[in-house]
């Protein structure tokens, strides 16, 4: 069979494979807990061995931390329906397709190589712009502004493969270029990165098919606070206590797996969490 494009990406960039699988794979499911036609449409048009994943249950994992994103950032859009959002490390998320409100701006920001792919399969317009860029690097304020504000950041999935270090930049960064406003990331625990090096204990996981490594760790999200003055976390979920709007639309299946998820130490482990970088401060939706 000849694909239309060919993948030629770095270790931390393919991984931007395994979301969009999740996506297409929940798609074909026969109650699954979100569509994405393009999803699908886009694993059909790329070459690559995508049934290297197939059984994997952290496929649907990454189907279900996508939903907890887009309910904050639709959250953003109810209240600020012509603001901006920001996607860290888009990858091929097809978030402004599931999330567009007709006049709200976004900008995707990625990699060069995964930008070269990300264009290959996505229009810019004006109220779309796509950036090649590291979130590391100090280039990329100056065109996010060209946007309206307030601004909504998330990086879902993408600051584990940066250095703490790098990591607490790129934040302190986002602070100072746009004081006040949201970001929504993950954090992953020790457990996670110390079973990430035992081969037998990741035989499920997708990652090991992948040579990208997890490169920090973080136990409890509330650390972060205290790398900036201004800092707020406001909200933090594990996969298996998803916010109520979230878990009350998911299908019956996947809501009666949610206690056993729960109790396992890599949900444990693993948090999605929502911060205000600036002096005000309002409780999210728990
Ligand atoms: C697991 S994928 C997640 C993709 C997307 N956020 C999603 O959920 O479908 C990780 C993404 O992070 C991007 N990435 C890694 N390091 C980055 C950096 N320093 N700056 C911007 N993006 C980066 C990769 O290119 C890749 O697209």
């Amino acid at each position: 069979m000849t694909y239309r494009h060919q993948i030629v990406l770095g270790p931390a960039q393919e991984t931007l494979l395994i979301p969009l699988y999740g996506r297409a794979v929940e798609t074909l499911k026969r109650n699954p807990m979100a569509i994405d036609r393009r999803a699908v449409e886009i694993v059909e048009a790329i070459g690559y061995d995508f049934a290297k994943f197939d059984g994997d249950r952290s496929l649907a994992g990454s189907v279900l931390r996508g939903l907890i994103f887009d309910h904050w950032v639709a959250a953003f859009l109810r209240a600020h329906p012509g603001g901006t959002v920001v996607e860290i490390g888009a990858g091929l998320n097809t978030r402004f397709e599931r999330l567009d409100n007709g006049i709200c701006h976004w900008v995707e920001l990625d990699l060069p190589d995964s930008m070269d792919l990300r264009k290959k399969l996505f229009e810019e317009t004006d109220r779309r712009s796509m950036i090649a860029a590291s979130i590391v690097d100090d280039t990329w304020a100056a065109r996010v502004r060209e946007h309206p504000s307030p601004y909504f950041f998330v990086a879902e999935a993408v600051l584990i493969y940066l250095t703490e270090a790098d990591t607490r930049r790129a934040v302190g960064q986002i602070k100072d270029s746009f004081p006040g406003t949201t970001l929504a990331f993950d954090t992953w625990g020790e457990w996670i990165l110390r079973n990430q090096r035992r081969r037998d204990q990741r035989r499920r996981d997708p990652l090991r098919k992948m040579s990208a490594k997890l490169e920090w760790a973080c136990n409890d999200p509330r650390e972060i606070e205290s790398w900036y003055p201004g800092i707020t976390l406001t909200a933090s979920h594990t996969l298996a206590t998803p916010p109520r709007t979230v878990r009350t639309a998911l299908p019956l299946r996947m809501r009666a797996l949610l206690p056993v998820m729960g109790v396992l130490p890599q949900t444990k482990a693993y948090r999605l969490n929502l911060f205000t970088l600036g002096s005000n401060t309002r409780k999210a939706e728990q």
